[in-house]
Order: C-alpha cells, then sequence, then structure tokens
C-alpha cells in the first residue's frame, strides 16, 4: 500500500455498497486510470460479516480492512493488526457497560462474535438512547459512544471509532503524501469524515450526516453511494488532474 499514490477509505453499506451499477462504473474508472488505487474499507460489520459482504457482492479485495467501528484492522490475508487491538483494551470494561444497560429494556444487545464493542439496536425508544448515554457519563466509564440510522448504538473503547483507526492505518501503511478520498453514509462514519481530508457524504446519507458543519473538504454528493463517490473523485482528483493522465 506504501507504493500507491491514491487511496479510497469506504464505508461499505450504504456507501460502497447500495448501487451494483453505479459500483461498477466506479471500478471500471479506477482500472483505466494510470494509476492504482489502495482500498480501505471501513465498516460497523464484524470481520466475517464483512468478508460475506465481500463475497456476495463480488467487492474487490480491499489492502486492509477495518471493521467493528474502527476497533479491529485487518489485512487482505485476514491477519489482525495486534497493536491495534492492545492500544484499544486498555482501559476497555465490556462488562460494566451491558450492567448499565441491562437497566434500560428497550435496548437490545446485538448478537456479536466478541466484545471488542458492546453494540444494541432500539426501535421506538430512541429516548433512552440519550438516558443509556448519560448513565454511562454519570459512571465515568471511559467509551466512544456511536448512534447510527436512528437505530444502532456502538459503544466502543474510548480510543476506537473510524476515525481514530483510519488515522492509525494511514500513519503506519500509507504514503505520507497519499491522497485519499474518505466516503460515508450514517452516523459512525461521521468522526472519519470530520479529519479535514477530501471526504464525501453520500447522497442517500442519513439525517444526522446532513446536520454536519460544512467545510472545505467535506462534499456532499448528489449521487447516491458508489454514484457519489465517483462524482466526489472527479471533484478531487479528476479532469486535468494527474489521476487521469
Ligand atoms: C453495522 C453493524 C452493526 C453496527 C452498525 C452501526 O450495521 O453490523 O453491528 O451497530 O453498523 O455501526
Ligand atoms: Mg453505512
Amino acid at each position: 500500500m506504501k507504493n500507491k499514490k491514491y487511496l479510497l477509505a469506504t464505508d461499505l453499506d450504504g456507501t460502497f455498497v447500495g448501487d451494483e451499477e453505479a459500483l461498477g462504473r466506479l471500478l471500471e474508472y479506477f482500472n483505466s486510470a494510470p494509476h492504482e488505487v489502495a482500498l480501505v474499507y471501513v465498516t460497523g460489520r464484524h470481520f466475517s460479516s464483512a468478508q460475506s459482504l465481500i463475497a456476495e457482492e463480488g467487492l474487490p479485495i480491499p489492502n486492509l480492512l477495518i471493521t467493528d467501528v474502527g476497533t479491529s484492522i485487518y489485512h487482505a490475508d485476514g491477519l489482525e493488526d495486534i497493536n491495534w487491538k492492545r492500544h484499544m483494551q486498555e482501559d476497555w470494561q465490556p462488562e460494566l457497560i451491558a450492567e448499565i444497560a441491562v437497566t434500560f429494556p428497550s435496548l437490545k444487545r446485538q448478537e456479536l462474535p466478541d466484545d471488542r464493542r458492546v453494540s444494541f439496536t432500539v426501535s421506538d425508544d430512541v429516548g433512552a438512547v440519550d438516558e443509556f448515554r448519560k448513565a454511562l457519563d454519570a459512571q465515568a466509564i471511559p467509551h466512544t459512544f456511536i448512534f447510527s440510522s436512528n437505530r444502532d448504538i456502538d459503544v466502543l473503547p474510548s480510543r476506537a471509532g473510524k476515525g481514530n483507526a483510519l488515522e492509525y492505518v494511514l500513519g503506519k501503511y500509507a504514503r505520507d503524501d497519499v491522497k485519499l478520498l474518505i466516503a460515508g453514509d450514517s452516523g459512525n462514519d461521521r468522526d472519519m469524515l470530520s479529519l479535514g481530508h477530501p471526504s464525501v457524504i453520500v447522497g442517500n446519507a442519513q439525517p444526522e450526516l446532513l446536520e454536519m458543519e460544512p467545510c472545505e473538504n467535506l462534499f456532499r454528493a448528489n449521487e447516491n453511494c458508489a454514484g457519489g463517490i465517483h462524482e466526489a473523485w472527479l471533484h478531487f482528483y479528476g479532469e486535468g488532474r494527474e489521476f487521469v493522465g
């Protein structure tokens, strides 16, 4: 990955995946360009769920895969970056978080393969989300709280999140002068879209992203999913610039 000048770091569901034809056009565009684009997927899914999606949709194999909302980083061969995992788990207390959550019956715990994050689904009682957040704060439990799509709550180690994981990946695995685009559609993408790098909110994004403060490097696409990524790529790197030759 260190020798690639360009890099796309993208969320999967609702961003890279969601419009098959637009994704086909984006991949064709990348394949016909003179420069190779490194690919990093940054997803809320756990590792095997992300692997299944990649297989089902026939997605290109990424150089790196960030899963579980930025709590885990994997190489293409499935090997985990153990340093990141260690760094994550220093102040992590999942049992305590689960204990507090039990007092909020409307939060349904997601079944996940391990407790590197503690996640819930909420349907009608969105008020309980704030109450839960306050309860965690009141007990001073170190964590990062993420609410996405008016449905998913992810409680993560304080140092996790897609933004922190992506910064770590860029520092360790990418060229210093890499030209990148970061793409997302929902609340768990907010922190990586706020890093200040060229970023895109795709046209079909959830309301929690539409309310983000405008900023120079944050592009709002009209097109949905991969179509929005393509639109943003042309905005930042297309027409007359080196990427297309
Ligand atoms: C994905 C994951 C889910 C997570 C959500 C929001 O849907 O499968 O576990 O809560 O993203 O990050
Ligand atoms: Mg998404």
